[in-house]
C-alpha cells in the first residue's frame, strides 16, 4: 500500500512538472529565450546545471535596498558608446531612463578579448565561449572559474587580501550563455522590468566573458552596503593593482546602465586598470570614449 501511494505521488509530481509550459519572454531578440515562470521565492537560487558546478548564486537584494533614483539620465548618450542607436528611435524602450536591452539590436563584438567592452548594447557573439577557463580558489565556494590570465590575477589579489586580513569569497564568476539565459529570465519572471537594472541580458554579461567576479564576505551576494565595509573599500582600492576594476560604481548608473554593484569586479588587465586610476576615469564606457575619440 505504501508503495502504491509512493508511485501515485511520484506520478502526480512528474505530471505537474511536465505541464509547466515555458513562456516566451516578450520581444526578445534572442531565439529560444524561454523561461519556466517559476518565481524566485527563496533568498538563494541553487544552481546545479552550470558546468556541473555547485555555484550558489543568490537572488539580488530587495529592491528597497537598491538606489536607482540616480538613474535619471538617458543611458543612450553616455552608455550608448559604440551602439548604432539613437534616443529618437521609436523602437527603443527605456525603463527608468535606462535602455531596455530587449528593445535594441546590440552591436556584436567581432573579436572578443581581455579588454573588450561588453554592456547593454555591445554583445558577445551568440556562439562565443572562452576557451581558456580554469578553476579558481573562490575562498570556499565551489565550481568557480575564470579565463587563465584573470584567474592568475585573482589568485594574487585573493592572497594579498588574505595577508591584509580579508578572507574574500567569489560567489559568482564565469557563467555560460545558457546559464545567463536562465538567470536573466528568472529575474524577469520574479521582478519584472526592474531586473534590467541589475541583471544582464544574455550575451551582454561580463560573467559570460570569464572575466568578472562577484566578491563577498560571506556565502551570498552582499548588498549595497558592502561598499561601505572595510572589505568592500579594500577591494575597491586595491583592484587596479591586480588588473581589476569596480565595474558599476555609484553615481555612474546612467553611464553603465546598471545600479551600483560594489561586489562586481571586471578584469581588464594592468594597463587599463592603471590608466583608469591615474587618469580618474570612472567607468569602462568613459575609458573607451576618452581613448578612442579624437
Ligand atoms: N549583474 C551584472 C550586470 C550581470 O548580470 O552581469
Ligand atoms: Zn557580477
Amino acid at each position: 500500500m505504501k508503495q502504491v501511494f509512493f508511485y501515485l505521488i511520484l506520478g502526480l509530481s512528474l505530471a505537474a512538472v511536465a505541464c509547466q509550459k515555458p513562456i516566451a519572454v516578450a520581444d526578445s531578440p534572442i531565439p529560444g529565450l524561454l523561461v519556466n515562470a517559476t518565481p524566485v521565492t527563496t533568498s538563494e537560487v541553487i544552481v546545479t546545471s552550470h558546468n556541473a558546478s555547485t555555484e550558489l548564486y543568490p537572488a539580488p537584494p530587495p529592491l528597497a535596498q537598491r538606489s536607482v533614483a540616480s538613474l535619471a539620465m538617458p543611458i543612450v548618450t553616455a552608455g550608448g558608446y559604440g551602439a548604432n542607436i539613437s534616443p529618437e528611435d521609436p523602437h527603443i524602450r527605456l525603463y527608468r531612463s535606462v535602455v531596455d536591452p530587449r528593445s535594441i539590436e546590440p552591436v556584436i563584438i567581432e573579436t572578443v578579448g581581455l579588454t573588450s567592452l561588453v554592456n547593454k548594447i555591445n554583445a558577445l557573439p551568440w556562439d562565443y565561449a572562452p576557451t581558456d577557463l580554469i578553476p579558481i580558489d573562490a575562498g570556499g565556494v565551489a565550481g568557480m572559474s575564470l579565463r587563465q590570465e584573470a584567474a592568475a590575477a585573482w589568485e594574487q589579489w585573493r592572497l594579498a587580501a588574505l595577508r591584509d586580513g580579508y578572507s574574500v569569497l567569489a560567489v559568482s564568476s564565469y557563467r555560460s550563455r545558457d546559464y545567463q539565459v536562465g538567470l536573466f529570465n528568472r529575474y524577469l519572471a520574479s521582478h519584472g522590468d526592474e531586473a534590467i537594472l541589475w541583471s544582464a541580458h544574455p550575451r551582454r554579461s561580463e560573467h559570460e566573458m570569464g572575466l568578472a567576479l562577484d566578491l563577498s564576505n560571506h556565502y551570498a551576494l552582499p548588498g549595497e552596503s558592502f561598499g561601505e565595509t572595510a572589505m568592500g573599500r579594500y577591494l575597491a582600492e586595491t583592484a587596479h593593482l591586480f588588473g581589476f576594476i569596480l565595474r558599476y560604481p555609484k553615481g555612474y548608473e546612467a553611464d553603465t546602465g546598471y545600479s551600483y554593484e560594489p561586489w562586481h569586479f571586471r578584469y581588464v588587465g594592468l594597463d587599463i586598470a592603471d590608466q583608469m586610476v591615474s587618469r580618474s576615469i570612472p567607468t569602462l564606457e568613459h575609458f573607451y570614449q576618452l581613448t578612442l575619440e579624437p
